[in-house]
């Protein structure tokens, strides 16, 4: 039985601004939903699809319950849900009004700039960007297979709204992935399927600015974009220290910050981990403090001279939210992504994204567990591992034998070598040197034990075995022309 509150309905005469909506809303009692979840989707939906604007005042509980043909109690229910969850405002004595999305609180600009990579003009011979793996090794075959079987099998119920956290499915799978893959602390409760890494990070940083936070501490050097990930949720990013042993956790006391973005198993761009004495005193300082660490395991799949070191999450769940992505292991346009939180911060990261984004994909997401499930996932890592570990040797070998002055550092691991170069070297001149010579490369300015360097990193990802040496003496070539500059 539908029940709506439409324009025109004939029904008791209407008296006051609030009666004269034009909303139409509607509950079924014969669904299995109850009437209080029904409601709050039928408000949500009117205020994402703009037919409730912001400021709108809504009927009284009273009145709409009469409406409905419901107890009071369900619309108060509904009511205070939405104002928790931001959808409306309740006013004590006033009108309930639906409530305006404040834009996010931008801090100051912060932090070195993006690496130089000088504009891809002209066709490059040779790619050594570190952002991706190897896009031409993408499983099409397994994908397709996989992406095939879930839409054969989705049943139509399947394709239309479902949970945001994304398939319960997947959710599992990937719980179970991580667990074994990663020694991540996960269950399919507090796992939720993401847009990718940088997605996840902002949805749990606006979670945590809507709960207070305000200033976040980031590795310096790390990895830029994500700076201006957490300026735009409402975070300050705060610049703290990174040596050979990775983030300098003894500074986070007197950096006065609410929670902390990290790359343990690989720290971005400076390709080491952090150390396992560091590990232990940043959860310990998380917990001490009441504080949250962002994990980003952007590449932590990737480790060529033994068994990758394990999440930080694992020593921590309660403080610890971990974030993943199959954009090194598969391809970024994939978008698939998760995030294990603990419970609250991903409830309320959930319902953030929800307002912002309307929900979860489905059908990718099962066809990664599917492939996960099959051994196809397994499998593509392996001969990836193999493939990347060869490339690996023949950079570093490269750069010992043809950039003398150029120091590697970091791990067997990830997807590129960083090199730190003599200090004076500009970082714009030398990506564009590089560049007229057809190599494209991400060239950063870092500051290291107190001395500045220029980092390159030598990406081995995008670019097949055979050319990898022919480039990096291309590269040499363009250090000494601005060197001699
Ligand atoms: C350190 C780091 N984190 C996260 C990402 C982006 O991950 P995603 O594509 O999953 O958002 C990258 C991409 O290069 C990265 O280098």
């Amino acid at each position: 039985v539908d029940e709506q509150l439409a324009p025109g309905r004939p029904g008791p005469p209407r008296s006051g601004r609030t009666r004269e909506l034009d909303l139409l809303l509607a509950v079924d009692r014969s669904a299995a939903t109850p009437l209080r979840a029904q409601l709050e989707d039928a408000i949500r939906s009117a205020v994402r699809e703009g037919r409730l604007v912001a400021g709108t005042a809504l009927p009284s509980t009273r009145a709409l319950a009469a409406e409905l043909g419901v107890s009071r109690g369900v619309v108060v229910e509904a009511f205070g849900q939405l104002a928790a969850d931001g959808f409306l405002q309740i006013h004590r004595g006033g009108a309930t009004r639906v409530a305006h999305v404040p834009p996010p609180v931008h801090g100051p600009p912060s932090g070195p700039t993006a690496p130089a990579t000088a504009p891809p003009a002209a066709p490059s011979a040779f790619d050594l960007l570190p952002m991706s793996g190897d896009l031409v090794g993408f499983p099409r075959r397994a994908w397709g297979r996989a992406i095939r079987g879930v839409v054969d099998a989705t049943p139509a119920p399947g394709l239309s709204y479902g949970d945001p956290r994304g398939p319960e499915r997947a959710r599992t799978v990937l719980a179970a992935y991580l667990g074994r893959s990663r020694g991540v602390l996960a269950t399919p409760d507090t796992t939720a399927l993401t847009a990718g890494v940088t997605e996840g990070i902002g949805t749990l940083a606006r979670a945590l600015a809507a709960t207070g936070a305000r200033r976040i501490a980031v590795e310096d050097p790390g990895f830029a974009p994500h700076r201006r990930t957490l300026q735009d949720a409402g975070l300050l990013p705060v610049p703290v220290a990174v040596d050979a042993g990775g983030l300098r956790v003894e500074l986070l006391d007197g950096a006065g910050v609410d929670a902390v973005l990290v790359t343990p198993a690989h720290q971005a761009p400076t390709g080491r981990p952090l150390s396992p004495e560091r590990r232990t005193a940043l959860v310990r300082w998380a917990s001490e403090h009441g504080a949250v660490v962002l994990e980003d395991d952007y590449d932590g799949e990737f480790r060529y001279d033994r068994q990758a070191v394990g999440a930080l999450q694992a020593l921590a769940p309660d403080h610890v939210a971990y974030c993943g992505s199959v954009s090194k292991t598969l391809a970024p346009a994939l978008r698939i992504g998760w995030v294990v939180a603990p419970a609250p911060l991903l409830d309320a990261a959930t319902r953030l994204r929800l307002i912002a984004t309307g929900g979860t994909a489905a059908l990718e997401p099962l066809a990664l567990a599917a492939m996960i499930d099959d051994g196809d996932y397994d499998r593509h890592l392996r001969g990836r591992r193999r493939v990347y570990a060869a490339r690996r040797r023949v950079v570093e070998q490269a750069v010992l034998d043809l950039l003398p002055d150029g120091e590697p550092i970091g791990i067997p691991a990830g997807l590129s070598v960083p090199v730190l170069l003599p200090p004076a070297l500009d970082p714009v001149g030398l990506a564009a040197a590089a560049h007229r010579r057809g190599v494209l490369v991400a060239v950063v300015p870092v500051v290291l034990d107190g001395r500045e360097h220029t980092l390159v990193q030598i990406g081995f990802g995008r670019q097949a075995e055979s050319g990898l040496r022919r480039a990096v003496g291309l590269l040499a070539d363009a250090v000494a022309e601005v060197a001699a500059a």
